[in-house]
């Protein structure tokens, strides 16, 4: 597997971990960072050991993990005020209601809360709670206060809980968007896509019936919006097509959200010149062959109204002929069967450079949730030399793998 972009090398993060059931997503952020060519150091406040403990910590940072302020041990060795100055910058994640209140008024009681006192380094939170924690009006008091003193964020986002039935804004940016995140605050990466700009489309269309009806599928925009945010890590302007989707807008990406298959057409090419577009959008292929203005009544004794389709506009075949074709074009082809041919077939139809096959199947065996909608997708790359095809991984491994090779075909800006 390609190794990701050494986007963070000699970039020094110490670590902050607050008590709340995101800390489980730090795991995972640490492999994140480190894989960049980040060295990660730990700090963990003692409600988060109630949630992971500092043996995985430590394994994933290969380093001791700091759990007390009063510690002789490590007072000798590094001391809080060391740890802070030894970094580059403080990511705190979860960033808990617990932890802002105590950096927006000044406490310094135990570890962590003195380490981010005692830091004169950028400070990068990353909020995790229960949605009414967050519209707290404390919380929101402290929001401010925080932002005024000069410390950055990075969510939290809008989704459901880890609590059963709740949902709001509070859940904690995902691990790769911590990554953009620091990335941007430590500026040290390299950024192959620099000068280069590419659109992007992502999610569903829903086609309209009538004003409370449409037709729709099952598209969450995960892999799209991932995409969007891989390519805009590696420097490219990335315009984001996008259809109604639940997730939030990517970072340091220009996002556009349109309803239906000619509404995303008319933005794409609105958004041309480009040196590359990327299609993931799964389009309607049809759409009601009449928009109807009110509201369809069901009638006793009529039955069923029959729905006339009519095709909508194909994205791809129009950009992969268009006089203002950009240099790459890549399409996604969502099939159930005949996976390989079909993706071979699309490839010279809509005169693209490569096509991303997946097997949307119920039975394709990828991951909870299935290809559609899920987390993890598995690919295979249609080329018009080969093909390539790539192991099961998460769609944000997959948005980084395509957004190199996106890269490595453009190859340097003139
Ligand atoms: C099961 C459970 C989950 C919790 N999740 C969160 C959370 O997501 N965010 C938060 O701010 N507090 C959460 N709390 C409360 C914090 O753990 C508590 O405020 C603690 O004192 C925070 O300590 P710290 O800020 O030093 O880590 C949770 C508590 C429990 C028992």
């Amino acid at each position: 597997m390609t190794a990701p972009q050494q986007t963070l090398t000699k970039a020094r993060i110490l670590l902050i971990i607050g008590g709340g059931i995101a800390a489980y997503k730090c795991l995972d952020l640490i492999r994140r960072l480190r894989e960049r060519g980040a060295s990660v150091r730990c700090v963990m406040t003692k409600a988060a050991q109630e949630f992971i403990t500092p043996l995985s910590v430590g394994a994933l940072s290969a380093d001791h993990v700091f759990t007390e302020l009063f510690d002789r041990q490590d007072e000798h060795d590094v001391g809080h005020i060391r740890l802070s100055r030894e970094a580059d910058l403080l990511v705190v994640a979860p960033g808990t209601a617990d932890l802002m209140a105590k950096l927006a008024n000044g406490h310094a009681n135990d570890l962590a809360s003195t380490v981010l006192i005692a830091t004169d380094k950028p400070v990068l939170i990353a909020p995790a709670m229960n949605p009414r924690m967050w519209e707290h009006p404390a919380t929101q008091r402290n929001l401010a206060t925080l932002k005024e003193d000069g410390v950055n964020f990075v969510g939290p986002n809008r989704g459901e809980m880890a609590e059963s039935g709740e949902a709001g804004e509070g859940r904690m940016a995902e691990p790769m968007e911590i990554v953009a995140a620091v990335e941007a605050l430590t500026g040290n990466h390299e950024k192959p896509l620099a000068g280069r700009k590419v659109i992007v489309t992502s999610g569903p269309t829903h086609e309209i019936i009538d004003p409370v009806r449409y037709i729709a599928n099952r598209s969450s925009g995960k892999q799209g919006h991932a995409i969007a945010a891989a390519l805009a890590r590696l420097g490219a302007s990335v315009h984001l097509v996008s259809g109604p989707v639940s997730i939030p807008d990517p970072h340091g990406v220009t996002t556009t959200h349109v309803e239906t298959a000619r509404q995303m057409r008319e933005a794409v090419e609105a958004s041309l010149p480009a040196d590359a577009g990327v299609f993931v959008a799964a389009v309607a292929d049809w759409r009601p062959a009449v928009e109807i203005s009110e509201k369809i009544k069901k009638k006793p004794g009529e039955g069923a109204p029959t729905l006339e389709l009519t095709e909508n506009p194909d994205i791809l075949a129009g950009i992969g002929h268009h006089k203002k074709r950009p240099a790459l074009v890549i399409g996604f082809a969502a099939e159930t069967q005949d996976l390989f041919k079909n993706a071979r077939t699309k490839l010279n139809k809509k005169g693209a450079d490569f096509i991303v096959a997946n097997d949307v199947s119920h039975d394709s065996g990828v991951g909870p949730g299935g290809v559609m909608g899920g987390d993890r997708n598995s690919v295979v790359i249609v080329g018009h030399e080969g093909h390539d095809e790539w192991p099961e991984m998460s769609k944000e491994e997959v948005a980084e793998r395509l957004a190199q090779l996106i890269a490595d075909r453009l190859g340097p800006t003139q």
